[in-house]
C-alpha cells in the first residue's frame, strides 16, 4: 500500500461556535501541487496549519509523511519538521536578521553543521532562487517583495524538504514578479521531485502550478479534481471563481484543453476590453 504524502480524514473544526471545518476528507500524492482554494476566511490557512501541526483539529486526523500529527511524539513531529519546508502567508521572514541569517537559521537549528557547510549550502539556496550573494548580508527591509519572497523560499528549502507548504506565495507581487516567482516554484518543484500543496486565491498561479485543486466551501471540500475536472463542476462558488471576468482570462491559455466550448475565451476578451 502506498502512503500518501498527505491524509486528511474527518476534519472538524470549531472556533467557538462557529465550524469552520465540518467533515475535511484530503489526500495529496507524492509529487503533485495540490491547491486549496476557497473564499476568504473560509479556512484555508488553518487547515495548512493543522497539516503542519501547529493547530490541533476538534475531530479528525492528520497525517503527513507516515505520522499522526496529533497523537505521535513531540520528537516526531520536530523530525518531520525538518522534512517539510513552509513559506507562510505573511511574515515571510524575521526582520532582524541578514538574509543569510534568516536562511541559515534552520540549518542552525539542526545542530550537527559546522559553519563552513552552513555558508556553502546558504549561498547554494539563494543561487538557487536567484539572489546573489551580494545581497546576503542585507535585512529584509533593504529588499523588493519578490526578493523577500525569493529568500523565504530559499529558507524553506534550507533543509531540503520533500514537501513544500505555500500559503499565498504571489499575495502581493505585481504580475510580472508573481509569473517569475510561479516559474521558479514549477523549476524547482521539478528539480527537487517535491509535493506542493499550496493555498491561493491568484487564478494565474493555480492554473500555471495546480495539479490537482481542492476547492474548500462552507466547511466542506465541495470539489477536488484536475483544473478540467474543477471548472466543469456547477458549484456556485466555482462558477463564479473561474467563470468570472478574471478567471477566464486567466484561463484563456489553457481554454483548449478544458473541453468547455469555444465560446467563452471570446466572452473573456470582450469583458477584459
Ligand atoms: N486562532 C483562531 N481563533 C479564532 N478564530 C480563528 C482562529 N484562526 C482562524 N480563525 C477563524 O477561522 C476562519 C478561517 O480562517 P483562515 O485564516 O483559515 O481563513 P483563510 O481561508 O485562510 O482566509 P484568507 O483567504 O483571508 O487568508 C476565520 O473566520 C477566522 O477568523
Ligand atoms: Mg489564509
Amino acid at each position: 500500500m502506498t502512503e500518501h504524502v498527505v491524509e486528511v480524514k474527518g476534519l472538524w473544526t470549531r472556533f467557538g461556535r462557529h465550524a469552520v471545518h465540518r467533515g475535511i476528507d484530503l489526500r495529496v500524492e507524492h509529487g503533485e501541487v495540490l491547491s486549496l482554494v476557497g473564499g476568504s476566511g473560509s479556512g484555508k490557512t488553518t487547515l495548512l496549519r493543522q497539516m503542519l501541526g501547529l493547530e490541533k483539529p476538534h475531530r479528525g486526523q492528520v497525517r503527513v509523511l507516515g505520522e499522526d500529527l496529533h497523537q505521535c511524539e513531540p520528537s516526531v513531529l520536530q523530525r518531520l519538521r525538518n522534512r517539510w519546508g513552509v513559506l507562510f502567508q505573511e511574515g515571510a521572514l524575521f526582520s532582524a536578521l541578514t538574509v543569510y541569517d534568516n536562511v541559515a537559521l534552520p540549518l542552525h537549528e539542526l545542530r550537527t553543521l559546522d559553519e563552513e557547510l552552513i555558508q556553502d549550502l546558504v549561498l547554494m539556496k539563494l543561487e538557487m532562487v536567484g539572489i546573489e550573494a551580494r545581497h546576503a548580508s542585507k535585512v529584509p527591509a533593504e529588499l523588493s517583495g519578490g526578493m523577500v519572497k525569493r529568500v523565504a523560499l530559499a529558507r524553506a528549502l534550507a533543509l531540503e524538504p520533500e514537501l513544500l507548504f505555500l500559503d499565498e506565495p504571489t499575495a502581493g507581487l505585481d504580475p510580472d514578479r508573481s509569473e517569475s516567482f510561479v516559474q521558479l516554484i514549477e523549476e524547482l518543484r521539478r528539480e527537487l521531485n517535491l509535493t506542493v500543496v499550496m493555498v491561493t486565491h491568484d487564478l494565474d498561479t493555480l492554473v500555471a502550478l495546480s495539479s490537482r485543486i481542492a476547492v474548500l466551501f462552507d466547511g466542506r471540500l465541495v470539489v477536488v479534481g484536475t483544473l478540467r475536472e474543477v471548472v466543469h463542476s456547477e458549484h456556485p462558488f466555482i462558477v463564479n471563481f473561474f467563470l468570472g471576468e478574471r478567471g477566464r482570462r486567466a484561463l484563456e491559455a489553457v481554454w483548449d484543453t478544458l473541453g468547455m466550448g469555444e465560446d467563452m475565451p471570446q466572452q473573456a476578451a470582450q469583458g477584459s476590453a
